[in-house]
């Protein structure tokens, strides 16, 4: 039987989400497309394309969900270090992913982005991703953010080295570095921070993944592998999230007096 969200009726409304408070930013770390491979005794490979999938059906929800930014951690600063043929593997994926997608991408009003070392990409898959990005540039509704070559610790020290050289070349003077300085040295300059950070696979860690951005995200971890992720629980996470107190350090404060609760 077809979902509602097929069906095409309003997911926000019939999964009782509250539209005022839906996430502006959410980042997911897709994991466990190797072991839920392995439980199918199929090659890792056929994990990532299963995976590929759920990508496909996790933006369609976000969109429909009316979230501003979807980040997906695809492939970190570590990733290089697996077996040839799975990078190859990986790389054909996000090529193909990029090219088939640009439709759907411009008729859901959806643009692409990156954080990460696009550079170290291999050329026809950084020029397949640079052309999907200058198609998608003026789409409005949504950003689909893919962090490829990603790692927390590179693009923080990549900022540090952008503000040194600045320091020495007497654009930037060192009174004026603030927080907001740094964050706009990262990939994420133009994009706020996440809400909401989602592992799935049972891991609980972050893996490199948003380190500076995801100081205030609320987290999520399920043990579901990233291939049997569904709309289903991903609206079952915005759901838990808009139940969640969020204070950023801060006390609650009632309406009038500005007394903690
Ligand atoms: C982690 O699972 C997943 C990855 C390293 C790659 C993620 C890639 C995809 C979901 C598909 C391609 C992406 C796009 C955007 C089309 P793992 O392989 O580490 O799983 P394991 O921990 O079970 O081995």
């Amino acid at each position: 039987m077809k979902s509602k969200i097929d069906q095409g009726t309003d997911p926000v409304s019939c999964h009782g989400l509250d539209p005022e408070k839906m996430p502006v930013h959410v980042a997911v770390i897709m994991d466990g497309n190797g072991r839920w491979a392995k439980k199918k005794l199929m090659n890792r490979v056929r994990g990532h394309e299963k995976g590929a999938d759920t990508v496909r059906s996790i933006v369609t929800v976000c969109r429909k969900l009316n979230i501003k930014v979807l980040t997906l951690y695809a492939f970190s600063t570590e990733n290089w270090g697996r077996p040839r043929a799975e990078v190859t593997a990986l790389m054909a994926l996000l090529k193909k992913f990029v090219t088939d997608e640009r439709q759907t991408l411009m008729d859901k009003n959806i643009c692409l982005g990156v954080i990460g070392q696009k550079e170290r990409l291999p050329g026809d898959v950084g020029r397949a991703v640079d052309e999907t990005i200058r198609l998608t540039r003026n789409n409005t509704a949504m950003r689909l953010n893919l962090a490829l070559s990603y790692g927390g610790r590179e693009e923080m020290t990549r900022a540090v080295k952008q503000m040194a050289e600045k320091v020495a070349a007497g654009s930037l003077c060192l009174e004026d570095i603030s927080e907001e300085t740094v964050s706009r040295h990262l990939y994420t300059a133009d994009i706020p921070d996440p809400d909401i950070v989602i592992r799935t696979s049972g891991e609980k860690r972050l893996s490199n993944f948003m380190l500076w951005q995801a100081g205030y995200a609320e987290l999520f971890f399920t043990d579901t592998l990233w291939p049997d992720f569904t709309d289903r629980a991903f609206m079952d996470i915005i759901r838990d999230y808009q139940k969640r107190d969020r204070r950023f350090g801060k006390v609650q404060c009632s309406s009038n007096d500005g007394s903690p609760q």
